[in-house]
């Protein structure tokens, strides 16, 4: 396809290389993440995913051989050969992604599939060759994670996937190729060295890890351009901080979106969502947003509402913030083709939907009917919806749904030539379908911005790389099933090393009727999922935390409250990720790699670096083994001190969701309220797990951009510990916003202190003997040395 290399060029960081058919680039975009790029559709290197100037100025050094050109970076080497084959190495050599010299063989499929097919039987196939393709060696000791909200285990070797923005409402299970999100960026683990590929190419793309030849595993696609990144570690942790600086950082988000969150199709009239409302304050349940589902809308008329279910939503909304709750409003892509109707009028008039070939509004259906889907490929478009999130937000709405956006239709698929202005580059539906849950979410977030000043909290379902910047995200219509469940771990896992840490699945499942063990199980995974909502369709039965019966409800309070307790650990870790690009929900290889027992861990995750959750995923499970890796664990219903690097067996009664704290951790909490900002938290509790260990805590004012000027504070905790004496220092290193704390309320868990010296004074305390041992004092809010003995 490119033919012998003739001659090459450097440009800065680019190199240009002849080849006898067509044109390569290799561009440095960092020492450590390199491009890989020749245009196949157009000249001009375009991405949806990765906004700005990425490229950095680094020292590189190219050198030209008979058979190849080397580029030499601090951190890898890339070996460029005839046909644009392109080998990356480490700096001591070590061969780390290989292109593929042989040709694409599969294994053999015998007999007739179609045979199969008079039973209803769907035939496998694997993937045709495509136009771009990429293959690379497969050793055989691979293991591939990322992918987004594919189904199946944490691993993918072995799997095919597609990119390609699906609403499926069958059961997601594992032969499913595609659900609701593209993301082309996975993580290529051998040896205990890691390196991500991130395939930036919207049109459909095909993903065979290994499926197809155990010899090697390619991504492909029929058009767009070969426009890929290699990705250098070795830590997992480092490639998600690269990919993340390339396609972006989840933001952090208001402090609410972190509470428990209640939804249904639908919470149709106002007096539903009062007697909701009241439900959870009644029942000391503690909840900050509920949710209206399509049918508050007049006639599914997006930005309208209708009047005889919701007669006053301003007033509504006003009742309902004093009880401490937000509303989410959902809001779809497809506009109801009707003359009158002012959204709709004003997007014929200035030609805001997409078209057919001919140049005429395209119309499908959805919820409304007959609709037409805004063309947010157009900038004029993005402004415009933008714009309409203004209608909301004078309601008092606070945050936005974005739903059937990949986009969804219900006579059949929007036929390829469906046409689109791409920012100017009229182009058709194959290469917009997959960004255009992404553009709206983009636009959404961006009106939300303008009219309230506030992060914004936008929710959508179809993703590309890189839509992190702007939405949280849930994996759509899962099922009331423990398969559900299951999958459900590592789905979230994967969508966080895909970037978008901000997610979560609907607590209880959306369709079918969930049970009340279920629910149970549920919630005690959502507790620890960064988007913790609860929602369920339209004629389930009801799943409310207090649905089904008190052990349930009780169930359901206690992890809500968890939760809560832990908001400030939580908001740490999305901090985090703004930071360093790490998700909050974390496969165990993230914080182990070195540790091959952790590689395909399936059924445990890290929340953050500090808490190992092991949860129940199996009807009437009464027990459950759970890995421990290296190092000393605290179990933190029993404070009981476990050695790590083995496998435990633990009894898991209904209300028990197995959960393990790190030694040397400093748990920041509050006393659970009823909804965030319920009281001004005065009392930061230090839950301490004795080690040696450090913990930095952020602080601001949880809803404002301020925080981007430097308005946060962010105290360091440090430990010390031996058999005799804990040694605590508190350090306010950045303190540019006025902290609320004014006390620190240390628990030494395991511990019994005979004295506590406060910077070299004396303090009174509290032994606790009666459930575990445990010391607990307050100390002033400031910066101090603290030594227990
Ligand atoms: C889709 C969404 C679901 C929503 C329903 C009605 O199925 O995935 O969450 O409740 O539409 O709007």
């Amino acid at each position: 396809m490119f033919g012998k290399i003739k001659s090459f060029e450097r440009l800065g960081n680019k190199i240009k290389i002849s080849f006898e058919k067509r044109i390569g680039e290799i561009e440095v975009i960092s020492p450590y993440i390199i491009n890989v790029f020749a245009a196949f559709k157009r000249e001009e290197h375009f991405s949806r995913a990765i906004e700005g100037e990425k490229a950095q100025s680094c020292d590189i050094k190219v050198t030209g051989y008979e058979d190849r050109i080397e580029i030499h970076t601090e951190a890898v080497k890339v070996l460029v050969y005839d046909n644009f084959k392109v080998d990356f190495f480490d700096v001591n050599g070590i061969a780390l992604c290989e292109d593929y010299r042989g040709i694409r063989e599969s294994f053999i499929r015998r007999g007739n599939g179609s045979i199969g097919e008079g039973e209803g039987h769907k035939t496998e196939n694997n993937y045709d060759l495509h136009k771009i393709e990429v293959i690379k060696t497969m050793k055989g000791n691979e293991y591939f994670y990322g992918f987004g909200d594919k189904t199946g285990p944490l691993n993918k070797k072995g799997y095919q996937y597609e990119m390609w923005n699906t609403d499926d409402p069958s059961p997601h299970v594992e032969s499913h190729k595609a659900l609701y999100k593209s993301i082309p960026f996975f993580i290529t683990l051998r040896e205990k060295q890691a390196f991500g590929i991130f395939f930036d190419n919207t049109f459909k793309s095909n993903f065979d890890m290994g499926k197809e030849n155990s010899n090697y595993y390619y991504f492909g696609a029929n058009d767009g351009n070969l426009d890929y990144y290699f990705i250098a570690g070795p830590k997992i942790t480092n490639i998600l901080d690269r990919y993340t600086y390339l396609t972006g950082k989840t933001p952090l988000p208001q402090k609410w979106t972190l509470g428990y969150q209640q939804c249904r199709w639908s919470y149709a009239s106002e007096n539903r969502v009062m007697e909701i409302a009241e439900n959870f304050r009644k029942k000391d349940i503690p909840c900050d947003v509920l949710y209206l589902d399509i049918d508050y809308m007049d006639g599914y008329r997006v930005f309208t509402w209708d009047k005889e279910k919701f007669e006053d939503p301003k007033l509504m909304i006003k009742k309902l913030k004093e009880m401490g709750f937000k509303l989410v409003t959902i809001i779809d892509p497809g506009v109801k083709k009707d003359k009158g109707y002012s959204i709709y009028d004003q997007g014929i008039k200035n030609n805001y939907f997409a078209t057919d070939k001919d140049g005429i509004p395209y119309v499908n259906e959805v919820w409304p009917g007959d609709s037409l889907y805004p063309d947010y490929s157009k900038p004029e478009v993005r402004t415009w919806w933008s714009e309409n999130q203004k209608i909301m937000m004078d309601a008092g709405v606070e945050g936005i749904w974005n739903d059937m956006n990949e986009p969804a239709s219900f006579r059949g698929p929007l036929p390829d030539d469906v046409m689109f202005n791409n920012d100017g580059r009229l182009s058709d539906h194959t290469e917009i379908h997959n960004v255009y849950g992404h553009l709206m979410s983009m636009a959404t977030f961006e009106g939300i911005k303008k009219y309230t000043g506030k992060r914004p909290f936008v929710i959508t379902r179809a993703c590309y790389a890189g839509t992190q910047k702007y939405a949280t995200a849930w994996t759509g219509d899962n099922q009331s099933f423990w398969q559900h469940l299951r999958m459900s771990l590592p789905m979230l896992m994967n969508l966080g090393i895909s970037g978008i840490t901000f997610c979560g699945t609907d607590v209880g499942g959306f369709s079918s009727d969930c049970t009340a063990e279920l629910l149970s199980r549920w919630v005690q995974v959502g507790c620890f999922t960064p988007l913790f909502r609860n929602h369920s369709a339209m004629h389930t039965r009801d799943q409310e935390p207090w649905a089904f019966d008190k052990v349930t409800e009780e169930i359901n309070r206690k992890y809500i409250k968890l939760r809560y307790k832990l908001l400030p650990y939580l908001y740490d870790l999305m901090w985090v990720s703004e930071n360093a690009g790490l998700p909050v929900m974390r496969a165990l290889m993230l914080h182990y790699q070195q540790d091959e027992k952790t590689y395909e861990i399936n059924d445990e995750f890290m929340f953050g670096e500090n808490i190992l959750v092991a949860p129940v995923v199996q009807q009437g499970q009464k027990a459950r083994t759970v890995y421990l890796p290296k190092g000393t664990w605290i179990d933190y219903w029993t404070k009981e001190v476990i050695e790590g690097e083995k496998y435990i067996l633990r009894e898991t009664p209904l209300d028990v969701c197995p959960i393990f704290i790190k030694a040397g951790s400093i748990i920041p909490s509050y006393e659970p309220q009823s909804y965030v900002g319920e009281a001004q938290n005065k009392n930061l509790i230090l839950d301490v797990y004795l080690g040696k260990g450090k913990y930095v805590h952020y602080g601001d004012d949880g809803e404002s951009f301020k925080y981007k000027d430097g308005e946060y504070n962010l105290y360091e905790f440090t430990m010390e510990a031996s058999q005799e004496a804990v040694v605590l220092n508190i350090d306010n290193v950045h303190n540019n916003y006025k902290t609320t704390y004014e006390r620190f309320t240390f628990n030494i868990n395991n511990f019994i202190a005979r004295e506590i010296l406060v910077d070299g004074k004396a303090i009174d305390f509290n032994i606790n003997k009666d459930e575990f041992e445990k010391t607990t004092f307050v100390v002033l809010a400031k910066n101090s040395k603290i030594l227990i003995r």
